[in-house]
Protein backbone atom coordinates (compact mmCIF):
# COMPACT_ATOMS: atom_id res chain seq x y z
CA UNK A 1 0.00 0.00 0.00
CA UNK A 2 0.94 3.38 -0.57
CA UNK A 3 1.76 5.48 2.45
CA UNK A 4 2.76 9.00 3.25
CA UNK A 5 4.65 10.36 6.32
CA UNK A 6 1.72 10.98 8.13
CA UNK A 7 0.11 7.83 7.37
CA UNK A 8 2.42 5.66 9.14
CA UNK A 9 1.02 6.03 12.61
CA UNK A 10 -1.96 4.68 11.52
CA UNK A 11 0.25 1.91 9.72
CA UNK A 12 1.63 1.64 13.38
CA UNK A 13 -1.23 1.42 15.12
CA UNK A 14 -2.39 -1.69 12.91
CA UNK A 15 0.08 -2.99 13.53
CA UNK A 16 0.84 -2.88 17.17
CA UNK A 17 -2.01 -5.00 17.58
CA UNK A 18 -0.10 -7.62 16.36
CA UNK A 19 2.99 -7.70 18.56
CA UNK A 20 3.63 -9.24 21.32
CA UNK A 21 6.53 -10.87 23.16
CA UNK A 22 8.89 -12.80 21.02
CA UNK A 23 8.28 -11.18 17.93
CA UNK A 24 10.46 -9.83 15.24
CA UNK A 25 9.48 -7.05 12.73
CA UNK A 26 11.74 -7.15 9.90
CA UNK A 27 12.43 -4.34 8.07
CA UNK A 28 13.77 -4.05 4.28
CA UNK A 29 14.16 -1.48 2.23
CA UNK A 30 17.62 0.90 0.83
CA UNK A 31 19.46 3.46 2.64
CA UNK A 32 16.39 5.87 3.13
CA UNK A 33 13.25 3.95 2.36
CA UNK A 34 12.35 4.96 5.80
CA UNK A 35 12.88 1.57 8.27
CA UNK A 36 13.80 3.83 10.94
CA UNK A 37 11.15 6.37 10.64
CA UNK A 38 8.71 3.84 10.85
CA UNK A 39 9.94 2.16 13.63
CA UNK A 40 9.95 5.36 15.42
CA UNK A 41 6.41 5.42 15.31
CA UNK A 42 5.90 1.80 16.14
CA UNK A 43 7.66 2.63 19.15
CA UNK A 44 6.10 5.43 20.14
CA UNK A 45 2.81 3.54 20.03
CA UNK A 46 4.15 0.62 22.43
CA UNK A 47 4.43 3.34 24.96
CA UNK A 48 8.13 4.68 25.09
CA UNK A 49 7.96 8.20 25.74
CA UNK A 50 11.69 8.51 25.59
CA UNK A 51 13.14 9.86 22.40
CA UNK A 52 13.60 6.83 19.75
CA UNK A 53 17.50 7.58 17.69
CA UNK A 54 19.01 5.13 15.27
CA UNK A 55 20.95 2.82 16.45
CA UNK A 56 23.18 2.44 13.21
CA UNK A 57 26.57 3.07 15.53
CA UNK A 58 25.46 0.97 18.50
CA UNK A 59 23.51 -2.17 16.75
CA UNK A 60 21.28 -2.41 18.96
CA UNK A 61 18.74 0.05 21.64
CA UNK A 62 16.57 -1.06 24.14
CA UNK A 63 13.84 0.46 25.38
CA UNK A 64 11.23 -1.11 28.45
CA UNK A 65 7.51 -0.42 29.19
CA UNK A 66 5.47 -1.82 31.70
CA UNK A 67 4.49 -4.61 29.14
CA UNK A 68 7.08 -5.25 26.63
CA UNK A 69 10.92 -4.98 26.08
CA UNK A 70 11.80 -3.59 22.74
CA UNK A 71 14.66 -4.32 20.88
CA UNK A 72 15.44 -2.05 17.90
CA UNK A 73 18.20 -3.13 16.04
CA UNK A 74 20.02 -1.82 12.74
CA UNK A 75 22.17 -4.93 11.20
CA UNK A 76 23.81 -2.76 8.10
CA UNK A 77 27.08 -2.51 9.49
CA UNK A 78 26.85 -6.12 10.83
CA UNK A 79 28.53 -9.36 9.54
CA UNK A 80 27.95 -12.55 10.24
CA UNK A 81 30.18 -13.53 13.22
CA UNK A 82 29.90 -15.02 16.22
CA UNK A 83 28.13 -12.40 17.74
CA UNK A 84 24.94 -13.48 16.47
CA UNK A 85 24.65 -15.96 19.79
CA UNK A 86 24.56 -13.09 21.86
CA UNK A 87 21.72 -11.52 20.00
CA UNK A 88 19.94 -14.37 20.34
CA UNK A 89 19.65 -13.79 23.63
CA UNK A 90 19.07 -10.18 23.79
CA UNK A 91 15.63 -10.81 21.60
CA UNK A 92 14.26 -14.10 23.49
CA UNK A 93 10.86 -12.59 24.79
CA UNK A 94 11.11 -9.37 23.37
CA UNK A 95 9.53 -7.62 20.50
CA UNK A 96 12.50 -7.20 18.19
CA UNK A 97 12.41 -4.79 15.06
CA UNK A 98 15.24 -5.26 12.81
CA UNK A 99 16.32 -3.28 10.15
CA UNK A 100 19.07 -5.32 7.18
CA UNK A 101 17.84 -8.66 9.24
CA UNK A 102 19.27 -10.29 5.97
CA UNK A 103 22.92 -9.48 7.60
CA UNK A 104 22.06 -11.22 10.70
CA UNK A 105 21.30 -14.52 8.30
CA UNK A 106 19.09 -16.45 10.94
CA UNK A 107 15.86 -18.32 10.46
CA UNK A 108 14.00 -15.82 12.63
CA UNK A 109 10.59 -17.83 12.42
CA UNK A 110 12.70 -20.77 14.59
CA UNK A 111 12.61 -18.58 16.98
CA UNK A 112 9.40 -16.40 17.04
CA UNK A 113 6.80 -14.47 15.12
CA UNK A 114 7.93 -12.74 12.51
CA UNK A 115 6.07 -10.01 10.02
CA UNK A 116 7.94 -9.02 7.17
CA UNK A 117 7.84 -5.63 5.74
CA UNK A 118 9.64 -4.20 2.56
CA UNK A 119 9.80 -0.78 2.04
CA UNK A 120 10.07 0.74 -1.58
CA UNK A 121 10.67 4.33 -1.97
CA UNK A 122 8.11 5.75 -5.07
CA UNK A 123 8.90 9.54 -5.19
CA UNK A 124 10.27 12.19 -1.79
CA UNK A 125 6.94 11.64 0.41
CA UNK A 126 5.41 8.54 -1.12
CA UNK A 127 6.42 4.89 0.19
CA UNK A 128 5.56 1.14 -0.56
CA UNK A 129 4.53 -0.56 2.01
CA UNK A 130 4.51 -4.99 1.52
CA UNK A 131 3.48 -6.30 5.07
CA UNK A 132 3.70 -10.34 5.20
CA UNK A 133 2.51 -11.90 8.57
N1 LIG B 1 6.10 7.99 3.44
C1 LIG B 1 7.27 8.00 4.07
N2 LIG B 1 7.59 7.00 4.93
C2 LIG B 1 8.79 7.00 5.56
N3 LIG B 1 9.74 7.93 5.42
C3 LIG B 1 9.48 8.96 4.59
C4 LIG B 1 8.25 9.02 3.88
N4 LIG B 1 8.26 10.14 3.11
C5 LIG B 1 9.43 10.72 3.34
N5 LIG B 1 10.19 10.04 4.22
C6 LIG B 1 11.54 10.45 4.66
O1 LIG B 1 12.49 9.49 4.20
C7 LIG B 1 13.57 9.39 5.13
C8 LIG B 1 13.71 7.96 5.59
O2 LIG B 1 14.88 7.85 6.36
P1 LIG B 1 15.14 6.64 7.38
O3 LIG B 1 13.88 6.31 8.10
O4 LIG B 1 16.32 6.97 8.17
O5 LIG B 1 15.47 5.45 6.34
P2 LIG B 1 16.16 4.04 6.60
O6 LIG B 1 16.12 3.75 8.08
O7 LIG B 1 15.32 3.07 5.79
O8 LIG B 1 17.54 4.14 6.04
C9 LIG B 1 13.23 10.33 6.29
O9 LIG B 1 13.90 11.54 6.08
C10 LIG B 1 11.71 10.50 6.16
O10 LIG B 1 11.26 11.73 6.67
MG1 LIG C 1 17.69 3.20 9.39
Amino acid sequence: MIVKLEQLNKIAKDLMKELEGNTFVLLNGDLGAGKTTFTKQLIKELGVTENVTSPSFNILNQYKTSNYVINHMDAYRLKKTDEIDMFLETFEGAINIIEWPNNLGIDFSKYGKVIEINILVIDEYNRDFKIKK
